[in-house]
């Protein structure tokens, strides 16, 4: 999360995820599921700017920022602007919590596919706890606010952490992997139909055997992006592959790409390969462009380091 302040204006960059590995462990009696996933976030932003204002209201003003070719249905369609809208959620819990009256100007320009598994709306809503905090000058601490993001959607408190981490529980228990990793060169692509992460989960089956997600760290800490690749798992992934029929489509149109490793991300339906470098991502991103299989995008893992200035700006 890149922070940036002018005068009462707060702007923050807002990435998206990939899940490179994901497990499930549990059910819970809470209708939620127990599991273990390595999520790195992606140089893939949406912006949101936030001024404070004084009128006692949230307003938010939403755009997609439509890149050549793409077409606003296969990004995800219209952007809710009122309560369904996740960033508004967020802004009226912070704003009751911390009891204040003031309310703010918001706009989201969405980079971000939605109905995608990439995160884009827990990502605006981590943005827009840290943005309000800040303008509003409120002075929490990271922690309180991941426990307000963690009521409010299980993969929002990662965004408020280091770009990797491992998380459990229903997603919001993070730990993260406070270490130099190195950079991972990615395509994604969002097909033409999103899909609903309550019904992939209704959908999933659990394993009889849970896979460590141990393996994988190791691999990438070693820096064996071959084995990363090779260790590459989604168990929301077949669920997923009964709803729509991208999934195989984009199984198979990743396979001879010469990629270390594919799969879906989250609960989709995007879908992600591992590429050798930046070269081949983009060679990757334009074979698969000409193939008509949705919004294609080529990016990069952010690591520690640009996470630390992005903080130091704020
Ligand atoms: O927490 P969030 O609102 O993102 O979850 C959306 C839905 O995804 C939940 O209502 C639940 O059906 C499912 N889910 C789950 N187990 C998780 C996370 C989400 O079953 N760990």
């Amino acid at each position: 999360m890149r922070i940036a302040r002018h005068g009462d204006l707060v702007t923050i960059d807002a990435p998206a995820k990939l899940n490179l590995f994901l497990e499930l462990l549990s059910r819970r009696t809470d209708g939620y599921h127990e599991l273990e996933t390595l999520m790195v976030a992606v140089d893939l932003c949406d912006t949101l700017t936030l001024r404070p204002a004084d009128h006692a209201t949230i307003e938010l003003r939403a755009r997609w920022a439509l890149p050549r070719g793409a077409d606003v249905e296969t990004l995800g369609g219209t952007i809710p602007l009122g309560h369904e809208n996740l960033v508004v959620r967020a802004l009226e819990a912070l704003r009751q919590s911390a009891g204040i009256t003031r309310g703010a100007d918001v706009t989201l320009t969405k980079h971000i596919p939605a109905a995608a598994g990439l995160g884009g709306a827990s990502s605006d809503a981590a943005a827009a706890l840290v943005a309000g905090n800040l303008a509003w000058n409120l002075h929490w601490p990271r922690e309180k606010l991941a426990a307000l993001a963690a009521e409010l959607g299980s993969d929002i408190p990662f965004f408020l952490g280091p770009p990797v981490a491992i998380c459990r529980g229903r997603g919001e228990v993070i730990e993260p992997l406070r270490e130099s990793l190195p950079p991972l060169d990615v395509v994604i692509v969002r097909p033409p139909e999103g899909l609903s992460t309550p019904a992939v989960y209704r959908h999933c089956q659990l394993p009889e055997r849970p896979q460590s997600v141990v393996p994988m760290v190791e691999a990438w800490r070693r820096g064996d992006l071959a084995a990363l690749g090779r260790a590459l798992a989604n168990r929301l992934e077949p669920a997923a592959a009964q709803l729509s029929p991208w999934i195989e489509r984009l199984r198979r149109a990743f396979d001879g790409q010469g990629c270390y490793g594919h799969q879906m991300s989250g609960s989709g339906s995007s879908y992600f390969g591992l590429c050798r470098h930046a070269r081949h991502a983009a060679q990757v991103a334009a074979r698969l462009r000409a193939q008509g299989l949705g919004h294609v995008m080529s990016t990069r893992t952010i690591g520690l380091e640009s996470e630390r200035r992005g903080e130091q700006a704020a």
